[in-house]
Order: structure tokens, then C-alpha cells, then sequence
């Protein structure tokens, strides 16, 4: 299949050796270290402990970590290319790697050089987890809705309120916690706060059951009267909710390349599968049903990466990337998903059965089109870029 980078001509998305390089790399370590763990921890919803150890070792975790902070200060652009090959491997185990970026993402934001050189440092160091405690159970999508409190007291913060559906809270040493300063002011009165998880009055109150990407950690936890320092606030009050959009515009082509991933796996699997399934004595792959089946998975597939690297390349270049940000990310997470429940058609009975993987791929899948902000929340603010432009 030709790839963007052999696809494309005048614009160039042609990778440098480097980048190949990277990118082969992380494809071994998702065929060695990640591909064989993936059905038992999915089946175990084993938290990758192991694994993030290794990923850590070699450098595929934090990239996006600044040199001033000791980091490999990898571009958009090129994470983009590991965080294919780790979720082409295992979108649980994938995400679980992955999740720091989102994570540090306000701190690498809006932290001052203090708070940077205190809280990323020591993520290079260890393999230590840290999240982004936005989502309550009361809102979710709309964010302005949330109620968690953070009380001003001398220098301090006393923080009261529950999080849900947090990407690796539940082993995490850290957790960017927003909270309303001012309930009075909508949006405009939220903040956002690093708050250490081991801070007493923070409950870890449950490590969600899900239905895929189960090698990841997803946790509920509650807050109360939970004293952070005022110099563990991320720039001003009232900057929160902004500080929220700026991360995810930051982040969202990080996760729409894991749907890229997952689909490719599906797509490569399905491949297989059509050249030795054998009905009415020629391979399924003969079959239009079958071979336009794979074509369009072929098509959307590619047309989701070229979406995806371009957001990247914009964020890099400085732009604003809010409306290509949820370009790549509704379009690839419904592409991974009609990709994956077409695999299952592809390999028909066999497909549904826990016994072959494409049923793992398309539980995995659903949830690109949740997390980071639902395909409908993508639409809204794509919506929301086209005619109420913020420039
Ligand atoms: N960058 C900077 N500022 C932005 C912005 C952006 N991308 N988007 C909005 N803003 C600003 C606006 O300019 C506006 O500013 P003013 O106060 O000056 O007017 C302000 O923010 C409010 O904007 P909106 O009126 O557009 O806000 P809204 O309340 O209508 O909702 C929304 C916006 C896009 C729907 C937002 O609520 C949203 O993104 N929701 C989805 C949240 C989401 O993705 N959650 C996922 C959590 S993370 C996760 O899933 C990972 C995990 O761990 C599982």
C-alpha cells in the first residue's frame, strides 16, 4: 500500500532517515514488547507496568518533554510516527505510554520555568505516570459544567470535588486537577492546579472496567479538602477552561494517530485473512465484497494519517491547530472504528470469536470516538471554527 510519504508530491510529507528510523524503532518495540502482552492484558486488564519500565528505558515515552528540561523535545510531527507504531501494537498498552503527553500538557503549556524543572525532570528520570484530571461525572463534554472547588486560603488551595474517566489516575504521581476559583464566572472562573496524588484527602475510588483498550487505566477519583500549594497553580485564575482547549488542540492529533494505528493493525490482519480464506474455491480476497471491503479501508486509512500529519505539522509550525486538531481526530477515530467492524466482516464468524484479534481491535476502536473529546464534540467545535472564527 503506498503511505503518505510515497504518496505525496509537491507538498512533501517524504521522511527523513531519522524519521524512519524512529518510526522503525517503535514498531519493533510494539512487535516485541507490546503484541504479545496485548490479549492477556486486555482479557486481564492488567495495567502495563512492565511495559511502560521498558518504553521508558529506550526513550518512547515523554517525548514531547523540552531539552531546557532534559528531554528529547520531539516535535508533533514525529511522535506522531511512534504513537502509530505503539498503538498499531496495542491501543491500551498504547495509551497507557502515551498518556504523560496529555498529562504534562498544561504544565509544558502554561507551567512557569519553575514549575517545568519541578515536575517534568522527574519524568524522565523514573517511570512515573501523570494525567489530566479534567472529566467529572457530571461533565464530561461540556466542561464548563464542572464542580470541583479550589478555596484560596493564604497560600494554599483546598481542592473538593470527584474526577472520572482519568486516563491513568489510579497510578499516577501527579494529576493536573481543574477546578472552579470562581462558580460564578462560568468558564471563565475555572483553574487549574498539579496536584500530587499521594496528598491526603486524594481517593483513588475505582479503576473503571471497560469495554476496550483495557491494558489502560481508567480511574474515578475523589477530592477532599485537598491542600495544594498556590505555587502548584498553572498560570492565572480563570485560566483553566483555555489551558483545558489549548492541551487537547495539543493532543488530540496524538490520539487521532492511535486510531490510525488500530486501523492499520485491523487492515493489515484483514489482508492476511483475505488471501488464505478459501469460499467458492478462490481466496475471499477475490471477492468484490470482500477486496472493496479492504480498498476503502486502504483509502480512509491513509486519508486519516495524511489529516493527522498535517495537524501535527501545524502545531509545529506554531499555528493554531484547533480546526485541524478535530479534523484529524473525528475522522480518524471514525475511521478506526468502521475499519475495525469491517475486519470482524472480513473474517465473518471467525471476526465475532475472542479466539482471533479483530474483535479486541473493534472494542479498542469505540473508544477513539469518546475519549479526547467525543466525534460529536469534534464536529462542535469544527462547527464552531467555520462560523464563529476565533482567528
Ligand atoms: N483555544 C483557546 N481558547 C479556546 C479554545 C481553544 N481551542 N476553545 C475555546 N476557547 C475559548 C473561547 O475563545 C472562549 O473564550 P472567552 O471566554 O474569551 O469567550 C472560551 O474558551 C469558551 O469557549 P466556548 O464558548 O467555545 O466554550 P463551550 O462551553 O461552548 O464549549 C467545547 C467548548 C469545545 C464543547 C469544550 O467544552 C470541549 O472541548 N468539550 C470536550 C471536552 C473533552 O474533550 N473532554 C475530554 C477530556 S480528556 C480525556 O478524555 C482523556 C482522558 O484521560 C480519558
Amino acid at each position: 500500500m503506498a503511505t503518505a510519504e510515497t504518496a505525496v508530491t509537491g507538498v512533501s510529507f517524504a521522511l527523513t532517515d531519522e524519521q524512519k528510523e524512529l518510526r522503525a524503532v517503535a514498531r519493533e518495540f510494539a512487535t516485541k514488547e507490546i503484541r504479545p502482552k496485548a490479549a492477556e492484558y486486555d482479557v486481564q486488564m492488567t495495567h502495563p507496568v512492565d511495559v511502560i519500565a521498558k518504553a521508558h528505558e529506550v526513550g518512547l515515552m515523554n517525548l514531547n518533554i523540552p531539552a531546557e528540561q532534559g528531554g528529547l523535545g520531539l516535535n508533533s510531527f514525529d511522535s506522531m510516527l511512534v504513537g502509530e507504531e505503539l498503538n498499531w501494537g496495542c491501543t491500551g498498552i498504547g495509551t497507557s505510554l502515551g498518556a504523560n503527553g496529555l498529562g504534562a500538557g498544561p504544565v509544558m503549556i502554561a507551567g512557569s520555568d519553575e514549575q517545568k524543572s519541578t515536575w517534568l525532570p522527574p519524568l524522565l528520570e523514573e517511570p512515573i505516570l501523570c494525567s489530566f484530571g479534567l472529566s467529572e461525572p457530571e461533565a464530561g463534554s461540556d466542561v464548563a459544567r464542572l464542580k470541583t472547588t479550589a478555596v484560596r486560603r493564604g497560600d494554599e488551595y483546598v481542592l473538593n470535588g470527584s474526577k472520572t474517566f482519568i486516563t491513568n489516575a489510579g497510578y499516577a504521581a501527579w494529576t493536573v486537577v481543574f477546578a472552579k476559583t470562581d462558580v460564578s464566572k462560568g468558564h471563565r472562573g475555572m483553574s487549574a492546579f498539579i496536584v500530587p496524588m499521594d496528598t491526603p484527602g486524594v481517593t483513588i475510588e475505582q479503576h473503571l472496567d471497560k469495554m476496550g483498550q483495557r491494558a489502560t487505566d481508567t480511574s474515578a477519583f475523589a477530592l477532599q479538602d485537598v491542600v495544594v500549594p498556590a505555587a502548584n497553580r498553572l498560570g492565572e485564575e480563570g485560566d483553566g477552561f483555555k489551558l483545558a482547549m489549548q492541551t487537547l488542540d495539543f493532543t488530540r492529533p496524538g490520539t487521532a494517530i492511535g486510531a490510525v494505528g488500530v486501523a492499520q493493525a485491523a487492515y493489515e490482519l484483514s489482508v492476511e485473512y483475505a488471501k488464505e480464506r478459501v469460499t467458492f474455491d478462490v481466496p475471499i480476497a477475490m471477492h468484490q465484497g470482500v477486496n472493496f471491503m479492504i480498498a476503502d479501508m486502504a483509502t480512509e486509512i491513509e486519508a486519516a494519517r495524511l489529516l493527522t500529519w498535517q495537524a501535527a505539522w501545524m502545531l509545529d509550525q506554531g499555528d493554531r491547530a484547533t480546526l485541524y486538531s478535530s479534523f484529524a481526530k473525528r475522522f480518524a477515530a471514525d475511521t478506526a472504528m468502521k475499519v475495525t467492524t469491517d475486519a470482524v466482516q472480513v473474517f465473518g464468524g471467525y471476526g465475532y470469536m475472542k479466539e482471533y484479534p479483530v474483535e479486541k481491535l473493534m472494542r479498542d476502536a469505540k473508544l477513539f470516538q469518546i475519549y479526547e473529546g467525543t466525534s460529536q464534540i469534534q464536529r462542535l467545535v469544527i462547527a464552531k471554527e467555520i462560523f464563529i472564527p476565533r482567528g
